[in-house]
């Protein structure tokens, strides 16, 4: 049986470029993926574009883009292979790309450009790929690990871990890598999903069901005064609840059964608005809030109470500031999430306390980690993709030397 320098368990973003990076190197290199379509989630990243990356990653300070009970963890691969580092990979390839905003790289055709510019750094370094290859068992030997695959059994020295998070289970998201952190003894940290849709009672939700499809951007907080968190992002009315942005950043650090709070008129001081309305305006109150937000947003809101129902003159005071009160400070307890089946990434995971941030090696000698499967999710934009292609490059230059022929 052969024995390899390096096997990659997962053909994703993190494994993909783990196994180009460790192959250049002189590596033997076996990437194994137990679907027979690899990269899936690099190909449906960034509505097809892939938003690979993010120019205003700050690596000296990650606690400010990254989640982790550690969020230190993250700093010292991140700081090796940069944003910068990735860009130059991408421009070598010839990909063109722009900047969306905050940041946000997507590229200018197709999420494939990305996943053609793995492969080639696959093929470059000699890298062996096999698909639909299905891991039973794993067995740590003296010197390394023996694999049970569906293709038959296989040894490495040193054994990568790639497999992702548990998001979109319908293209081949498993929890294989927790398993194997099990195995040997690694702790875990509970595993919830990110960047994820909010639902709500359906009865509590029905005035807004009627604004499904409704896109605007507002300001969004949640937690305590301790711990709050703000976004400025867009905001999306669904028939089920909220989504877009706004939503799916504030999901990563909502804590069940507690309220987000959202201003659907962040850039307007609305108190001095309508009380402006209502010494100069004949018009409905509806029609003058129209003017100050969407409109199907200020028939929605009026609709729900007959006291607003008047022209603006004849809306009492306490009623005008009740008004501005509920758009710019609407506080809401989501019932829970979308969860896995539309969650962009899966929070918690491998325990960092358990592997090393400059190897991303475990505490198990040779049994490497990298990417989402680990405890460190990113933000919305790019650095999610920046988490994986840093691991991955960390664990790929220490990843040890093949031995003297
Ligand atoms: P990834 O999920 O990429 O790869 C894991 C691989 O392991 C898969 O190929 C899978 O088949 C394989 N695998 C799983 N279990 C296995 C097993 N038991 N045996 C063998 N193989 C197994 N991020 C970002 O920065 N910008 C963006 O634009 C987006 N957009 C986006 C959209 C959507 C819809 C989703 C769901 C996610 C994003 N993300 C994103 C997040 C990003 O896709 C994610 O964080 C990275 O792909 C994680 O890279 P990994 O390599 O760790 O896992």
């Amino acid at each position: 049986m052969r024995t390899w320098d390096a096997v990659i368990v997962g053909a994703g973003a993190a494994g993909l470029f783990c196994a180009g990076v460790a192959g250049q190197r002189g590596l033997k290199v076996l990437l194994i993926d137990h679907s027979d379509k690899i990269a899936e989630k690099i190909r449906i990243s960034g509505g097809g574009r892939c938003n690979f990356t993010n120019r205003l990653l700050d690596a000296s300070a990650p606690q400010k883009h990254f989640i982790s009970q550690n969020p230190h963890f993250c700093r010292s691969a991140l700081s090796r292979y940069t944003p910068q580092d990735f860009i130059d990979l991408v421009q070598k390839h010839g990909i063109a790309f722009h900047e969306k905003h905050k940041g946000q790289l997507f590229c200018d055709h197709s999420a494939e450009d990305i996943i053609r510019m793995l492969l080639a750094e696959c093929t470059a370094g000699g890298v062996t790929l096999q698909t639909a290859c299905g891991v039973q068992a794993v067995r740590a030997l003296d010197n390394g690990y023996e694999l049970q695959t569906t293709q038959g059994p296989v040894q490495t020295r040193s054994l990568v871990v790639a497999t992702g998070g548990l998001s979109i289970p319908k293209i081949g998201a498993t929890g294989w890598g927790y398993e194997v952190a099990t195995q040997f003894g690694l702790r875990l940290v509970e595993r919830r999903p990110g960047l994820v849709p909010l639902s709500f009672d359906g009865e509590a939700w029905q005035p807004y069901a009627q604004l499904a499809g409704l896109a605007l951007p507002v300001g969004i907080e949640t937690g305590d005064k301790k711990a709050r968190m703000h976004f400025d992002e867009d905001l999306l009315f669904t028939h089920r609840g909220l989504s877009g942005p706004a939503v799916l950043q504030i999901s990563s650090y909502w804590k069940g059964g507690t309220p987000i709070r959202l201003n659907l008129a962040p850039e307007v001081n609305l108190p001095e608005r309508l009380q402006d309305a209502k010494l100069r305006s004949k018009k409905l109150l509806g029609n003058e809030l129209a003017a100050l937000v969407p409109s199907r947003l200020a028939e929605a809101w009026v609709g729900q109470d007959p006291a607003l129902q008047r022209t603006s003159a004849e809306v009492p005071d306490k009623a005008l500031n009740k008004l501005a009160e509920a758009l710019s400070n609407w506080s809401l307890t989501p019932t829970g999430s979308e969860g896995y089946k539309k969650a962009e990434v899966t929070l918690g995971g491998v325990d960092t306390r358990d592997v090393s941030s400059q190897t991303m090696e475990s505490k198990q000698a040779g049994l490497y980690f990298i990417g989402e499967v680990i405890d460190v999710t990113g933000w919305l934009g790019g650095y999610n993709f920046q988490w994986a292609w840093a691991s991955a490059h960390a664990c790929a230059m220490a990843l040890p030397d093949a031995p003297p022929a």
